[in-house]
């Protein structure tokens, strides 16, 4: 593996088609080492199929995608080993407790017993989990069992995070702890990607965004940098926008992460 250069991320002219929609059309697009970056766009505009394809999960029709150094059609598995993944709709095994599920997830990725005990306790305690983790997953909360699912990405320290829509089911005062633990791994250089349909919360979230939108990436860069393009007459931006700003739902979310 090689890592001469700080890209973590490079998706170069990647093009998907599920028969005859274009999922992802032909998108470009290079992160940084230490970046918290932001896919943003309506649903059905292509973010998880562009997440998916990074971690080998779909294969592109054409063009490449390297992660880490790596080229994921040639050693998917490499890939999978560094990254952490949270799926947009994701299944836990709800017969097992919170804990148990934990465990096996870091056996899954071959963690010393004594690491993986320290780490799982760390994070039920960061994620205010502790208690309830002798409980079955039936039992949890929608919440609480995403917190499950997002720990158990971070569990084996990986150097870049995909998370599709990983506030989905939180509310504000876990998404807060999400976004403080964001930014902590971000001090340790770890790369995050995450999507999210929801204006506000990529706003206050990511370092740099980009727009997707029917497979494209229409724009790219800081919240100020895609509000100054969007007011350009015929940007087509704005109405992108107006799209994606979120309802009262996310209201509550979004004035705590900004505290
Ligand atoms: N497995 C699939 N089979 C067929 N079409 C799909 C599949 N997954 C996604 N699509 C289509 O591809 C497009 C992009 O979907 P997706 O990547 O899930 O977008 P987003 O995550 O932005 O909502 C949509 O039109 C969706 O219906
Ligand atoms: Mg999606």
């Amino acid at each position: 593996m090689t890592l001469s250069c700080s890209l973590v991320v490079e998706l170069k002219n990647v093009l998907k088609r599920y028969h005859e929609i274009i999922a992802v059309d032909h998108v470009n697009l290079s992160i940084k080492a230490g970046e918290i970056f932001g896919l943003l766009g309506p649903n059905g505009s292509g973010k998880s199929t562009t997440l998916k394809m990074l971690l080998g999960l779909v294969k592109p029709e054409s063009g490449s995608v390297n992660v880490l150094g790596i080229d994921v059609q040639e050693d998917p598995v490499a890939v999978k080993r560094l990254v952490g993944y949270v799926p947009e709709s994701s299944r836990l095994y709800e017969f097992l407790t919170g804990i148990e599920y934990l465990d096996f997830i870091g056996d899954i990725y071959g963690m010393q017993t004594k690491e993986k005990k320290v780490r799982i306790g760390e994070y039920l305690k960061a994620f205010e989990l502790e208690g309830r983790e002798g409980d079955m997953i039936s039992s949890y909360s929608e919440g609480m069992k995403q917190k499950i699912v997002l720990i158990s990405a971070f569990l084996h320290k990986p150097k870049l995070l995909i998370l599709d829509e990983p506030l989905s089911g939180l509310d504000p005062r876990s998404a807060r702890i999400v976004k403080d633990f964001l930014h902590e791994l971000k001090a340790q250089e770890v790369t995050t990607i995450l999507s999210t349909h929801v204006l506000e919360i990529a706003q206050a979230l990511c370092d740099r965004i980009g727009i997707m939108y029917h497979g494209k990436i229409l724009a790219l860069g800081t919240m100020e940098e895609l509000r100054q393009m969007a007011m350009l007459p015929d940007s087509g931006l704005e109405d992108i926008f107006l799209k994606l700003t979120g309802t009262n739902d996310v209201r509550a979310i979004v004035e705590e992460l900004l505290k």
